[in-house]
């Protein structure tokens, strides 16, 4: 039975994946996460179509709009979805600016209903000098968010200003239902873990937090193979630096789930190597958890790992490639560990192009 199981899963398939690169460094990285689902492809006898859309500042450059209809649609029709990055400084710098490429990623992850964002965090031996963190700390750090990531306040309302513009509000609200359902994938995704949940909360203060709470230690009633635990936000992001091993899966809410993760980054050692996977009831999305890095934007410096590891991700969970995924992840392992890094690393002499041509060649000798 296990046999013919396996079988199922190692025969050659043929996936649409939508491709986003976005603004700043998301088209090189991406290119390099392509690169290796093409080896990949190669190898295992799999045919990749990849249909390019756009989104973020590219888009409102093309066509006024962050996210435009035909790029939806083409996220809608493909099995997967390979994301870039997004932000322009150009954007940012103007206060009044009416459009801005966030908005793009806001309005794909609520319209596609990805509610769940996956953030692993995991520290590799060959980064421990670069973190600021101690290696005793760090060693063996292996974790995950999940954030729930189309509710609360980023998506609130009433939210603006008032008539006089001198009040400023954005509305948080949670729903039982926004919260059942993310607890779901976070207890899942425990039980093929370490199996121990923790909800961080703001449940001595906030209303919305105290109905989390509620609703979690509901459900976790009807799940007694996995341990429940309750931390306040603040004193978490204590705790995540000082014992971050005592974590397995982390859940909370989308802006607690925003600021903890970029925090969780730095355990990693660089925030160049996070990659991080987006499920809702249609298709999901696969992006690195950094931004569009502006300032390296074209010059082939940045790190494509965190690309790379999203596309590895993309394999694992849309298309059950499971060894086609471990094999990825092998060989970003044996770049990393033979110091083929580009400068966010111990000021690695790489290249982005040279780091993913590595990847490549490690799978190919694999
Ligand atoms: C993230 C980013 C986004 C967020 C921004 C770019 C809107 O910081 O994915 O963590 O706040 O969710
Ligand atoms: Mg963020």
């Amino acid at each position: 039975m296990i046999i013919l199981f396996l079988k199922t899963y190692n025969k050659s398939m043929k996936k649409n994946i939508a491709i986003l690169k976005g603004d700043g460094i998301g088209p090189e990285v991406i290119n390099e996460a392509i690169k290796v689902l093409n080896a990949i492809s190669k190898k295992h006898n799999h045919e990749f179509v990849y249909t390019e859309a756009l989104i973020g500042a590219a888009a409102i450059d093309a066509v006024g709009k962050p996210y435009p209809l035909e790029t939806h649609n083409i996220c809608l029709n493909s099995d997967a979805i390979l994301f870039g990055a997004i932000g322009d400084p150009k954007y940012d710098n103007d206060p009044n600016a009416k459009i801005r490429p966030e908005q793009g990623l806001l309005e794909m992850r609520s319209k596609l209903g990805l509610y769940a964002n996956i953030r692993p965090v995991k520290s590799y031996e060959a980064l421990w000098e670069s973190s600021p963190l101690k290696t005793h700390i760090i060693k063996d750090v292996d974790f995950v968010v999940v954030r729930e990531l189309i509710g609360g306040i980023y998506f609130g309302s009433p939210r603006g200003r008032s008539e006089d513009g001198k009040i400023a509000f954005d509305n948080c609200s949670y729903s039982e239902e926004e919260i059942l359902r993310i607890t779901k994938r976070a207890f899942d995704f425990a039980r093929n873990r370490k199996k121990k949940v923790t909800l961080l909360d703001k449940a001595n203060v906030l209303a919305t937090s105290r109905l989390w709470r509620e609703v979690v230690a509901k459900y976790a009633t009807t799940q007694p193979d996995i341990e429940i635990e309750y931390s306040f936000i603040d004193s978490a992001a204590m705790h995540i630096i000082q014992k971050p091993r005592a974590f397995d899966v982390i859940l909370t809410e989308n802006l607690f789930g925003d600021i903890i993760s970029d925090e969780a980054s730095v355990i990693g050692g660089s925030l160049g190597i996070l990659p991080s996977a987006s499920f809702g009831d249609k298709v999901a999305l696969y992006e690195p958890i950094h931004g569009s890095y502006p300032q390296a934007a074209g010059k082939n410096i940045a790190n494509p790992l965190a690309a790379i590891l999203s596309a590895a991700m993309m394999l694992e969970y849309s298309f059950l490639m499971l060894d086609e995924a471990k094999a990825i992840n092998d060989a970003v392992e044996k770049t990393l560990n033979n110091g083929f890094v580009t400068e966010d690393i111990n000021n690695g002499k790489y290249s982005t192009n040279q780091v993913g041509d590595k990847v490549v060649e490690f799978l190919e000798e694999d």
